[in-house]
């Protein structure tokens, strides 16, 4: 097979946000308990943290951190997770049918930010709880001091507010599965109040409102306009939330899935125009993916839930193959040439729940197959997107139609003059040569790293003991000139870094 790309400096689709490169952390399975916090671990510091599971989270870089969950979230008390831990109260969770002991709440968490050198992402229950509690909470996270939620913040031995800047206004409120549903209708006026009184106690936050669950929700579409069309003052970013899923077993199809989260944001972009054009408004609303990732394999009843109410049992420990990292790497592709109006990323989620890190508690720690290109992404992936045009064959899916073998992506930083180019060849037979024309990027170009994950196995792991996919280098990538070149195995995901 055989690709050509032009990339021209001058065309830029967008800066790109950085907080695109995000994931995840829930109160749900071990994914708190036993991943990030685990006290008594070997490797755990005086806070609990697990300093294998930290390491790792600062190689797999990412820059934002949603939290407390998911649908965990709609039943939170935000005040049961703060102040003396002796104190706090054990309680049921009802969503993932567990014992929660909010040993860990948001202190902890502002803690493990700063540490990890993350931004968090919080979000307020908007299932069993509304406007009061988010208003509160907002107070004791953000107000410097002087007022009963502020002094009690204090009082916990927190004295600088946290500016917490980045909020969600629930999670998957469409979703019957939810603590609390709610209809289009009931959850857009409950954002919009809500919106409301937390930009009037911190006018400097930037509030989600919740998209649909996913695309295939029936009421999706309808659901992104009512809500937007209610809230659109009060809001900044509409959610999306896109699990990719193999089911039937067929790599063309599950490569199709990339092509589904892209018609996704171009859909919800459009919806939130046409809201925006409905009242002749020039205001544009961004788009935040705040859960993706690839999930299917750990759906099963007992992976949703374990009998009786266990504390932090195993859930949702999907275990990533190669063809997953492919598809994850496709996915990442398709965030960044949306660069425009996708702004924030959250992949779900950071360890063990569906997570690129694994760990044992009590054990190691290591790397999933689907680390590798998140890495790849937080490392290089800085500056300005560009508009490239790309010349590939395509191959025919039940699902897309006809989608191209070649998915590839440019950031350029205008500043250091540095790019990263990623591309994903899906053929699984042919071996593709690739010829990228890199235009008004000046003399002297050099390429610095060129590196591909690639197996002949679409199916194998890693394991605690032996982590077989991580990234190689491509020894036949060359830059002469203004021309790159390279030679993109079969069923591979490639990374080149240029200065
Ligand atoms: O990430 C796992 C779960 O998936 C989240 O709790 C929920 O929001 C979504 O359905």
């Amino acid at each position: 097979l055989k690709a050509t790309v032009i990339a021209d400096a001058d065309f830029v689709i967008s800066k790109l946000d950085r907080r695109l490169f995000g994931t995840f952390v829930e109160h749900m399975g071990r994914c708190v308990y036993g991943g990030i916090y685990e006290p008594g671990h070997p490797t755990a510091d005086a806070n609990g943290f697990r300093q294998d599971v930290m390491a790792l989270t600062r190689e797999l870089g990412p820059t934002i951190v949603r939290y407390p969950g998911g649908n965990f979230l709609s039943g939170y008390d935000w005040e049961d997770g703060v102040g003396p831990k002796e104190n706090r109260p054990i309680k049921l969770d009802l969503a993932w049918h567990s014992t929660e002991t909010n040993e860990f709440g948001t202190n902890e968490f502002m803690v493990w930010c700063k540490e990890a050198g993350v931004q968090p992402m919080f979000a307020v229950n908007l299932g069993t709880r509304g406007p009061d509690e988010a208003r509160h909470f907002l107070e004791y996270c953000n107000h410097p001091g002087g007022t009963y939620y502020s002094d009690l913040r204090i009082s916990h031995g927190f004295t600088e507010p946290h500016n917490i800047k980045f909020w969600c206004l629930g999670n998957e409120m469409d979703g019957p599965w939810q603590t609390c549903a709610k209809t289009a209708h009931e959850y857009g006026r409950i954002a919009q109040e809500t919106g409301k009184v937390m930009k009037w106690v911190d006018p400097s936050i930037e509030l989600t409102a919740c998209g649909s669950s996913q695309r295939l929700m029936p009421t999706y579409g309808k659901w992104e306009y009512e809500v937007l069309d209610t809230c659109f003052d009060q809001v900044d970013y509409i959610s999306l939330h896109h699990y990719m899923r193999n089911d039937g077993n067929d790599i063309k199809e599950f490569f199709a899935e990339i092509e589904a989260l892209d018609y996704f944001i171009t859909e919800v972009a459009a919806i939130a125009d046409a809201v925006a054009a409905s009242r002749r408004s020039t205001k544009r609303i961004m788009l935040s993916l705040d859960e993706w990732n690839v999930w299917y394999k750990a759906h099963t009843p007992d992976d949703l839930k374990k009998p009786g109410w266990p504390k932090a049992p195993p859930l949702l420990e999907e275990i990533y193959n190669f063809e997953d990292a492919l598809v994850v790497g496709g996915a990442l592709i398709v965030m960044i040439n949306h660069a425009d109006r996708l702004k924030a990323g959250c992949l779900a989620q950071l360890v063990n729940v569906i997570g690129p890190i694994m760990t044992e508690t009590g054990g190691p720690a290591w790397r999933q197959t689907i680390f590798h290109p998140i890495a790849d992404c937080t490392r290089l992936g800085h500056g300005e997107v560009l508009r490239l045009k790309v010349d590939t064959t395509t191959f025919e899916t039940k699902s897309q139609g006809d989608i191209p073998h070649l998915l590839t992506a440019a950031v350029r930083d205008p500043q250091t003059g540095h790019v990263a180019i990623y591309a994903l060849n899906r053929s699984t037979e042919d071996a593709m040569e690739l010829d990228i024309d890199l235009r008004g990027m000046g003399a002297g170009l050099a390429l610095v790293a060129a590196t591909e994950l690639h197996h002949a196995d679409l199916k194998i792991v890693n394991t605690k003991d032996n982590e077989v996919i991580k990234p190689v280098p491509n020894g036949s990538a060359t830059v002469k000139g203004s021309r790159l070149t390279a030679q993109l195995k079969p069923q591979s995901w490639n990374v080149f870094a240029i200065e």
